[in-house]
């Protein structure tokens, strides 16, 4: 293929830009974009939306109408691939309707040999293949796959490099994503997201502050800022910053604002992080911490590297410093060896924490991981029995605090409308709980003073309070 190294991403963008004004005789070009997974890729799908656009596409939510479309995907679990794979099967037939539609596939299942061979020998439609790392290449590519229409795979990108100044378009105006690292070290041995994501690098401190700063004078009220291990953020730059200095920093922006993060990993949290917390003006009074297992045997086989001890004495001393603090987590169940008197102790821990929320799921073997060839005892059956039990004891829990919450104030960022109430506004306090309340959607993306009147299961209903 012939390429002309010296042509920048920029002009990239724009040679592709004329090709499809010539191909649409005028008309604009739609992009289709569909996103699999966590926050991240959400993260990168606004960064590749940022690219389209540039390339002078519009944005469309029916594949039937696009001219490009793209499924950023997720590696996590099975279930996740079992979708993706179901999914863009099903474009075969809009390939066939619309051939000179481009089909392209991205994101974490990319990284993997086998997927990207299976695309490769049973997905010919598929014209434009690229992983985790080479976001910044995506100019480069569309305008190859434009050009000369020839099937492109670029993945396994190990690159070091942190490349800034992708364009962004953001899906939400006044809550976003910005990510301050890519990758994780961490290897905990059931999790295929350090094999697909490559090693961690990060921002450098000065590009995320200003990131930040565009972003609160653009009108965003609700700032989250993304990692695998945010704790570790700074590994790799010379001097070496740390996370609550970050943190502190963008915290001295004025604005009325909530700075969130996630996530964190216990094993990197630190008293100076809850304290920079304890003591800032705008970092939201929630910690997304998980634990995964309440086992030290499971935590250990999931090369975790924190006991329940150590979990249970940072959470105590976040508690003490911020009393209205919400506290949400990860748990997996289900992990191979796992017996029922191992998931006692998860059941105990989610007892005395008392989580706000919680996102459970059930062990999902991945390949080339080393718990995929860990021995398992209990059967896919008593899995779930426990997986059921666990979403019961919680949903006491919830229910719990949020009833602990009824009559008091919350300054509530108000997000959109009820879907299936009229004249019902949703949003979320500080501490990231729903709350739902009547009001005018012209309150939609500011703040509000929520007097909480009741609570059902893990939602709060409250009414405005006048001022
Ligand atoms: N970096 C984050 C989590 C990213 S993945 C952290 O360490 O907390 C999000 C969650 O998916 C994990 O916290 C874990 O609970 C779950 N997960 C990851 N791999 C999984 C697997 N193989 N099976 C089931 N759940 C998994
Ligand atoms: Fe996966 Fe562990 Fe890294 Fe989180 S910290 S992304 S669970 S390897
Ligand atoms: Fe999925 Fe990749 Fe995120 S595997 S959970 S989209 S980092």
């Amino acid at each position: 293929m012939a390429e002309n190294k010296a042509i920048s991403q920029n002009e990239y963008l724009s040679l592709s830009s004329e090709i499809m004004s010539v191909r649409k005789r005028g008309e604009v070009p739609l992009a289709y974009v569909r996103t699999y997974g966590c926050q991240q890729n959400v993260a990168d799908s606004e960064r590749i939306k940022g690219m389209l656009d540039k390339a002078g596409f519009s944005f469309t939510e029916s594949v039937d109408d696009a001219d490009f479309i793209l499924f950023n995907t997720c590696a996590v679990r099975e279930h996740a691939e079992d979708r993706v794979f179901g999914n863009v099967g099903a474009l075969k037939n809009i390939k066939r309707k619309h051939p000179s539609v481009i089909i392209a596939l991205c994101g974490c299942m990319m990284e993997q040999e086998h997927v990207a061979k299976r695309i490769q020998d049973s997905f010919p439609f598929v014209s434009l293949v690229f992983g985790t790392n080479c976001l910044h290449e995506f100019p480069r590519l569309l305008y190859n796959t434009l050009l000369y229409g020839k099937r492109t795979f670029l993945r396994g990108n190990t690159d070091e490099n942190v490349y800034e100044g992708i364009p962004i378009k953001r899906d939400g105006l006044f809550k976003g994503f910005l990510p301050i690292m890519y990758g994780c070290d961490n290897f905990c041995s059931y999790c295929i997201v350090p094999y697909v994501r490559g090693r961690e690098k990060s921002r450098r401190p000065e590009v995320v502050i200003k990131e930040a700063r565009e972003m609160i004078e653009a009108g965003y009220k609700d700032i989250c800022l993304l990692g695998q291990n945010v704790n570790s953020y700074g590994k790799g730059l010379d001097p070496r910053p740390n996370f609550s200095t970050l943190l502190k920093e963008i915290d001295k922006i004025e604005g009325d604002y909530i700075l969130r993060f996630m996530t964190s990993h216990p094993k990197d949290c630190t008293k100076e992080l809850i304290d920079t917390i304890a003591q800032s003006k705008h970092i939201s009074h929630h910690l997304h911490l998980p634990f995964q297992s309440g086992s030290n045997r499971i935590l250990e086989l999931m090369n975790r590297r924190y006991t329940r001890e150590k979990y249970l004495d940072i959470i105590n001393y976040a508690k003490e410093r911020i009393p209205d603090l919400s506290l949400t987590s990860d748990i997996i169940v289900g992990f191979p060896g796992e017996t029922y008197d191992d998931f006692k102790e998860t059941l105990s821990l989610i007892k005395e924490v008392e989580f706000t929320s919680l996102f459970t799921f059930i062990y999902s073997r991945r390949k080339g991981t080393p718990a995929a060839t860990m021995p398992d005892v209990a059967t896919d059956d008593e899995k779930s029995a426990w997986f059921k039990e666990l979403l019961k004891t919680q949903e006491e829990i919830a229910a719990k605090r949020c009833e602990n919450m009824v009559g008091s104030t919350q300054k509530v960022l108000v997000e959109e409308k009820s879907s299936n109430k009229e004249g019902i506004l949703s949003g979320r306090t500080n501490g990231n709980i729903i709350v739902e309340f009547a009001g005018d959607e012209s309150l939609i993306g500011s703040f509000k003073n929520i007097k909480i009147t009741k609570a059902r299961n893990w939602i709060l209903n409250g009414e405005l309070v006048k001022e």
